[in-house]
């Protein structure tokens, strides 16, 4: 055990309450403490060598050593630790960062601000549609639609918007300006017969049903991930997107891409707007923008959109909104060094290249008898386990064949993610063709050993 991993972990259970995470569990068995790491590798206190297949949070795109970054971060604290970007005041970072992202945005987003995580940068995308359409003379047109399973963060506003059930009970949410569609989930959820593009019209049929029983001229927004991510890696099925796209410009809705995850090459694109070809009016982003080395988000919107904002920004005298640490020096110049090395390495290339490879492997794993259903798309995953995948019928929950797969995982030298029973994948995007090789047979040896388990019970 390292040195002082005793001390460290009694420390956090005494002290450190953690977030999404099982509070009397850690109040009895502690934390799983991670002590440094290296490439796709991370190391806890049991010397344990494992490949993060959840790449941190979906966000540690370059792995977990690189001088470059250390050396941007350290060269900005050494020049300009901290400036406001409050009261009209800059810093060459943060200006050159606007420039480079907004250059690469899909769909002509020529405004950006920035916060310090994806959360943020929803919750400032919320206030600044219900801020424009005040400018607008629609004060009214204040509702935001998600979806179930749906992610974008946890401030009050965005936890609403969010689709995860448990991060609503007994907090007294979602607010009542919050709505959900469905959630596309071809495999779970489609009718026995009907095909990919059916449930995709389905889907979209419901939808429109929804803005309709709301009433159009109240919807501010729609808001999703291109692939859903923290609701379990999931891909969207054969023409949703266009169905879906086709109902927000019958009802002239703005569209949000929330491209927290999918952003900077995780889904084989730049982003996943690209893979999925998204129109969005605004986009999120966060995590990958600094390869995860500092907090830093980005909401870019429109010049319509800033020319709203001008309107009230006169009236009021001041755009009455911001952080304190909005547009941090040290994060933009890690960003802007991100960007730099992404360029540099092309690891969008490296992403389409080496998916092969892993979408091929994580494929195989299909005929494994817990495994129902595999879709992915570059390094991003997900696993539907199921006690009969013809049949598909779930597992009793009461046996979190989910949550075993992932200890099993841990115990075999793989981080992976269970979201109920579905299991998320995505490893750091600079992974190599035989680290995949390692991960995906641990993969698999973690499904034997869960099945070992589970195949007693049925
Ligand atoms: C798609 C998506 N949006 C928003 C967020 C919230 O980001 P943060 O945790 O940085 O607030 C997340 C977090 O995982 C996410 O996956």
């Amino acid at each position: 055990m390292h040195n002082n991993a005793g001390r460290a972990i009694s420390q956090d259970i005494a002290h450190h309450v953690h977030p999404q995470s099982n509070l009397r569990q850690h109040a009895e068995k502690g934390p799983t403490m991670i002590t440094h790491g290296k490439g796709v590798f991370i190391y806890d206190t049991e010397g344990r060598e494992i490949i993060d297949g959840f790449s941190g949070l979906g966000c540690v795109s370059l792995g977990y050593h690189n001088e470059r970054l250390a050396e941007a971060a350290v060269r900005q604290m050494n020049t300009l630790p901290f400036a406001p970007t409050f009261y009209n005041r800059s810093h060459p970072s943060v200006a050159e960062l606007g420039e480079r992202l907004t250059g690469l945005a899909p769909n002509g987003m020529n405004r950006v601000m920035f916060q310090c995580s994806g959360s943020e940068a929803n919750d400032t995308a919320i206030k600044l549609l219900w801020y424009t359409n005040t400018a607008k003379g629609e004060p009214k047109r204040r509702k935001i639609i998600g979806r179930v399973r749906g992610y974008h963060g946890n401030t009050v506003a965005t936890v609403s918007l969010s689709g995860q059930p448990h991060m609503h009970a007994k907090f007294g949410l979602p607010l009542p300006e919050f709505k959900h569609t469905e959630l596309p989930n071809y495999y779970r959820f489609h009718v026995d017969g009907e095909s990919e593009e059916e449930f995709s019209a389905r889907m979209a049929a419901h939808f429109e049903q929804l803005v309709l029983s709301e009433g159009p001229e109240t919807i501010a927004a729609f808001f999703a991930e291109p692939a859903i991510s923290g609701g379990g890696a999931l891909m969207p099925p054969k023409g949703y997107w266009e169905e879906m796209q086709a109902v927000l410009k019958k009802y002239e809705i703005k569209f949000l891409a929330d491209e927290v995850v999918c952003g900077f090459g995780r889904t084989g694109n730049m982003w996943g707007s690209e893979t999925w070809g998204l129109k969005p009016d605004m986009v999120s982003c966060a995590k990958a923008l600094s390869a995860a080395f500092f907090p830093i988000s980005a909401l870019m919107f429109k010049d319509e959109m800033y020319a709203d904002m001008m309107k009230n920004s006169d009236e009021v005298g001041v755009f009455g909104h911001g952080y304190t640490y909005a547009g941090h020096p040290v994060g933009a110049a890690v960003s802007l060094e991100a960007l730099n090395i992404y360029d540099e390495i092309d690891l969008v290339g490296h992403v389409r290249k080496v998916s092969q490879t892993f979408l091929a492997n994580c494929q195989a794993l299909n005929d494994h008898p817990l495994v129902a259903e595999v879709r992915g798309v570059g390094l991003f995953c997900g696993f539907e386990l199921m006690k009969d995948a013809k049949k598909r019928e779930p597992f009793d929950p009461s046996w979190k064949v989910g949550e075993l797969v992932q200890n099993f995982a841990h115990d075999r030298g793989l981080y992976l993610r269970a979201i109920g029973d579905r299991i998320s994948f995505m490893p750091p995007l600079i992974i190599n063709e035989e680290e995949i090789g390692i991960a995906t047979s641990r993969f698999k040896q973690a499904l034997d050993d869960a099945w070992a388990v589970v195949r007693t019970r049925i």
